[in-house]
């Protein structure tokens, strides 16, 4: 039942010497290191207060909330690693989490003791040291001790070898989050199935009672990601500080994109040019980027999710540029600009932009503790429908085509408004809909708006000056105790502030 380390694909071509002698050789003459231990970091005491909301839900309960692995590319090349956002939320390990580690919450007395596995750092008595290129320290750099881990988050720490203790003493209670680490959850759930039928449980299983106290593996699974999912829904202070940094940084970066314009304009493929500059600015400034890029400019604005970013950016353009960076702590922002290359928008151009700009200024002003989320949407719907019926796109009136049968605005933004935004670009995700689209808000949410105008190129509805328009404006918000804060109100968004902050000299 020991982890195995898949055998990598490029063993057949290893130099590695094997001999007694070398292994003796490489691994003797190394000075001692200091352990230096860490204080504390800051977002450690928060981490320890989501657990106990987590715990207070599943008394008795083991629950296994792994970080997740690499994920292999091809051969011996990974994906770049990132921890499950809700690992690293009840634990406070971000970018720097070691691949593969799990938190296992005991359940102890009244509550429960939290324990985090890793793989430590390995002494040069082993040949991972030199011999290893998917974990060894001279291929990717040294890991920190159990001790050093434990200090730095405040929790107890084991080495990874150790969860297979865990693992084979799993009950008909244990609850894994099977998203995160499918593998090992299908080993906690072999042992979870069998104990379930043991007790009898077996029904549970196959009827797919969703009920924490009856239900067992299968089902439970999704009980843990719904539940991590919804203790994320309101953001406690420390990531509310994180959210505005990532705002800011992000701000950055759209400036950074602005300051290249006439390298952008010049290049054939200006939109991969804009990719990466705010790449640049990602990786200097935060982890990275937190989703890709879209970087669309003329009609390629028209795709929602334009992440080629293959074409080139004209003078007359405006370029849609959707982007967030992503920090260290794995927060991230997700802000959309809509700019005139050119530094001016063109009368219809400006027109669509004041109307987006409307729909979210109507969907903000109704922000604020007690409504449902999707009033949200609703508020920015009327303006997009009354915009669009005005201008005479529509073929019966605002009024109507707001109506739930017909939606005929729709055509113009078929997405929605706004989404839970934190860890994940889209946070919450697994968080029941009671909760989410008909849920209430409250202080310390936060969410995006961004609303968008869409004139296809090939739209026989609307006059041939629209065609190829296309326009969002994304904006970061926080619920506060009796409205609203729009996080990126920094990041220019009126068609005054736009022009000025691309005039160039
Ligand atoms: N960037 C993806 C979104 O706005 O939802
Ligand atoms: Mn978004
Ligand atoms: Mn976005």
């Amino acid at each position: 039942m020991a982890e195995q380390k898949a055998p990598r694909a490029t063993t057949n071509r290893s130099t590695t010497p094997r001999s007694d002698s070398f292994k003796d050789y490489i691994s003797s003459q190394w000075a001692d290191r200091d352990e230096v231990m860490p204080a504390a970091r800051e977002e450690a005491s928060f981490a320890a207060a989501r657990r106990e909301r987590l715990s207070a839900l599943h008394r008795g309960r083991r629950l296994v909330v792994p970080a997740g692995r690499a994920k292999v590319r091809s051969n011996d090349c990974d994906y770049p690693f990132r921890a499950h956002s809700a690992f690293a939320h009840l634990t406070g390990w971000g970018s720097d989490t070691v691949p593969g580690s799990v938190l296992v919450l005991e359940p102890v007395g009244d509550g429960h003791e939290a324990t985090l596995y890793f793989r430590a750092s390995a002494g040069r008595d082993s040949d991972e040291f030199y011999a290893d290129p998917e974990i060894g320290e001279f291929w990717t750099g040294p890991r920190p001790s159990l001790a050093q881990v434990g200090a730095d988050l405040g929790l107890a720490t084991r080495g990874l070898a150790e969860l297979d203790g865990v693992v084979t003493s799993s009950d008909a209670s244990t609850l894994v989050l099977h998203e995160a680490d499918p593998e090992l959850a299908a080993r906690v759930e072999a042992v979870v199935a069998a104990a379930a039928d043991a007790e009898g449980l077996q029904e549970a299983v196959e009827t797919g009672q969703d009920d924490p106290a009856t239900a067992s593996s299968s089902v439970a699974v999704d009980v843990l990601a719904r539940d991590a999912s919804e203790l994320r829904l309101v953001k406690d202070a420390w990531e509310v500080a994180q959210m505005r940094r990532a705002v800011t940084v992000t701000g950055r970066g759209f400036s950074d994109v602005i300051a290249d314009f006439d390298d952008i304009v010049a290049h054939p493929r200006g939109e991969r040019l804009v990719e990466g500059t705010f790449n640049r600015r990602a990786r200097a400034d935060g982890n990275t980027v937190g989703y890709d890029t879209i970087a669309a400019a003329g009609d390629h604005a028209c795709v929602l999710h334009w992440t080629r970013n293959d074409g080139p950016v004209a003078d007359g353009d405006l370029i849609l540029i959707d982007a967030g960076i992503e920090l260290d702590s794995l927060y991230t922002a997700d802000i959309t600009r809509t700019l005139p290359v050119s530094g001016r928008f063109t009368d219809v151009q400006r027109l669509v932009y004041e109307a987006v700009l409307e729909a979210a200024d109507a969907a903000f002003a109704i922000v604020r503790p007690g409504i449902a989320f999707r009033e949200i949407h609703a508020a920015a719907m009327q303006v997009i429908a009354e915009r669009t019926a005005e201008w005479g796109f529509l073929p019966v009136s605002a009024a109507e085509s707001l109506e739930p049968d017909h939606q005929y605005h729709r055509r113009y933004m078929v997405h929605g408004t706004s989404h839970h935004l934190g860890m994940d670009v889209h946070d919450c995700a697994a968080a029941r809909r009671d909760l989410y689209l008909d849920g209430v808000l409250e202080p310390g949410m936060v969410f995006t708006i961004e609303p968008g105008l869409y004139f296809q190129p090939d739209d026989l509805t609307v006059p041939e000056e629209f065609r190829g328009i296309g326009v969002r404006i994304e904006d970061d918000i926080v619920v506060t105790a009796d409205g609203a804060e729009n996080l990126s109100v920094g990041i220019p968004r009126t068609v005054a502030e736009v022009e000025a902050w691309i005039a160039r000299p």
